[in-house]
């Protein structure tokens, strides 16, 4: 064979190669597609996982530690990647946090306000951004048309609930009846409702009288602080006896205390110090298992639920406000009220 003739049989060689090749990847298109179609799936483009930016305030009680797992629970239920930063109980960094959200240009940003006030500039950054922004357990007082929605508790039920139990309870008390407040973080929304809805179901009534409210920041240590001063003021006073407390001279007759952290804290300082304040009634918010161990060994008289599982809810409203679709202004968490009249039987395990 000249060498003409042996090219031109590679050339053809070459060619038949080729188009057997082209074959073969036709037909394994074919089959692979039919495949999938046999299988009910057709080739989606991969979905891209969507970002949420989320600032939690910090970790002052098992309520928010709950709080916090829910939402990851749900993140990760959800397929959503969450950008997470704890504040430490500061605003600045929660406003630092939510700008580095913007920068890292989330889908979507959440957290939770430790105080009412102060969120207008990063709320406008977030919209120029075109981030959606979701409000999570406690208000702000924004304009309402930098974020998307609220979600949590109505803290302003939870005082009318915690003042309906009181009202009851006293119904045949004909003498004054003192309270003393122990409140949570200053200008946080939630305290304004808790302390507003207390104070507007027993408003009618003069015989309750808020004798004394004080700051205990939500934390277990205050409440033993707190409690341990009135303990200190009613032997100064010469009041000391051990079934009940002393404020201005004044015997406490009930104690409304704003989450369960504190009130546990106040039983810590009432058990170190050999107190039974059987006669005062104590009334706390959150619903934390431990308070309700309270309630059932009759430490406590009522304790009004705050739910913190808002990890499911939340990424509903996300996977929507990501679509660019419109939330509810307010979604409410479902809580009830536990009374020491219960049925504690039919109680069950709290998960926080
Ligand atoms: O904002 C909700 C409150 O914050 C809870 O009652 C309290 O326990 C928490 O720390």
């Amino acid at each position: 064979m000249n060498s003409y003739k042996k090219m031109k049989s590679k050339i053809k060689l070459t060619l038949a190669i080729s188009f057997c090749s082209l074959i073969v990847i036709i037909l394994s298109l074919f089959f692979s597609f039919l495949f999938m179609s046999l299988n009910g799936k057709t080739a989606e483009k991969p979905q891209k996982r969507l970002i949420l930016g989320f600032s939690q305030i910090g970790s002052e009680s098992a309520w928010r530690t709950r709080n916090t797992q829910s939402i990851f629970e749900a993140a990760e239920a959800n397929g959503i990647q969450i950008l997470f930063d704890d504040a430490q109980q500061k605003q600045e960094n929660q406003l630092k946090a939510i700008r580095s959200f913007i920068i890292y240009q989330v889908d979507v940003i959440a957290f939770v306000p430790i105080v009412e006030s102060g969120w207008d500039n990063v709320l406008r950054e977030a919209k120029t951004a075109g981030i959606p922004v979701i409000i999570v357990d406690r208000q702000i007082n924004a304009d309402k048309s930098l974020y998307a929605g609220f979600l949590g508790e109505n803290a302003f039920e939870e005082g009318e609930k915690a003042a309906k139990f009181l009202l009851e309870k006293c119904a045949d008390e004909e003498g004054e009846v003192n309270i003393l407040e122990i409140s949570g973080t200053e200008n946080s929304s939630v305290v304004k409702g808790r302390a507003n809805g207390f104070r507007e179901i027993l408003k009618a009534n003069k015989k309750f009288n808020i004798i004394h409210s004080e700051n205990g920041d939500f934390l277990r240590s205050r409440g033993k602080e707190i409690a341990e001063n009135l303990i200190q003021e009613s032997r100064d006073s010469g009041n000391f006896i051990n079934d009940a407390l002393y404020f201005d001279g004044k015997k406490i007759d009930a104690i409304y205390s704003h989450n369960d952290s504190m009130t546990l804290g106040l039983l810590d300082s009432f058990a170190n110090y050999g107190i039974n304040p059987a006669g005062t009634i104590l009334i706390s918010i959150d619903a934390e298992q431990k308070s309700i161990d309270a309630l059932v060994a009759g430490k406590l008289n009522c304790v009004v639920e705050c739910n913190p599982n808002l990890g499911e809810m939340l990424m509903n409203l996300v996977k929507q406000v990501a679509k660019g679709k419109h939330i509810p202004r307010i979604t409410y968490n479902e809580e009830t009220v536990f009374t020491e009249d219960d049925d504690f039987s039919k109680y069950e395990m709290r998960g926080y």
